[in-house]
């Protein structure tokens, strides 16, 4: 996963949250509802990639086009390169889509 200090790669199971998997590597990632609901835990892929989001709350497939992922409630299904930190940005694309966006 790219952070804003550097890149780290991380183990997840299959079953595991992306964000578990990195606080488990020791990296706490912005997070609120842990639910798939608020978008603060907001990551993008970067390549192509799949993501299991059916453990989200509130998941469109806008975002999934965009790459926008949420690491909190995201399970891995294939090898991802992730980049962290885009509550920002994928709240502004929920608005620029007319689509919920919590905290914005
Ligand atoms: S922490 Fe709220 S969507 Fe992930």
């Amino acid at each position: 996963m790219l952070l804003p200090d550097g890149e780290r790669s991380i183990e997840v199971s299959r079953d595991g949250h992306i964000w578990d998997g990195a606080f488990a590597a020791g990296i706490v990632l912005p997070a609120l509802c842990h639910q798939g609901r608020c978008l603060t835990c907001a990551g993008r892929l970067e390549g192509s990639g799949e993501v299991d989001q059916s453990d989200s709350v509130t998941y469109f497939p806008e975002d999934r086009e965009a790459g926008f992922v949420l690491l909190c409630t995201g399970k891995p299904r294939s090898a991802l390169r992730i980049r962290t930190h885009q509550a920002n940005e994928m709240r502004q694309f929920r608005r620029q889509k007319k689509l919920p966006a919590p905290y914005s």
